[in-house]
């Protein structure tokens, strides 16, 4: 099962299994971080599921949709590694992927 690290809030860091096929927004959300508030459900539409890419990983995440980047420009806390968790498919070549969760807008 491949494994994501998620870097929380407030700095600290826990490594999960993930199951393939869910999201990476979904692999946070089932793992017990409530601070990942994923309003919308994964439909794209709410930004609560914003999260912070480490660079290494960024070439191999699926290219970001119009509507995620017009999401993302809502928030406050973009940067070049910003992308939304329920966009993201977890897969076995993103074993190891590491995440930050963005502060809350
Ligand atoms: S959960 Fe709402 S945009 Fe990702």
């Amino acid at each position: 099962m491949p494994k994501l690290v998620v870097v929380t809030r407030d700095g600290s860091e826990r490594t999960v299994d993930g199951d393939v096929g869910l999201s990476v927004m979904e692999v946070i959300r089932e793992n017990g971080f409530d601070e990942l508030l994923a309003l919308c459900g994964g439909c794209c539409s709410c930004a609560t599921c914003h999260v912070h890419v480490d660079p290494e990983w960024q070439p191999r995440l699926p290219k970001m949709s119009e509507d995620e980047n017009d999401l993302l420009e809502s928030s406050d806390h973009r940067n070049e590694s910003s992308r939304l968790g329920c966009q993201i498919p977890f897969t076995q070549d993103l074993d190891g992927l590491r995440v930050t969760i963005a502060p809350e807008d």
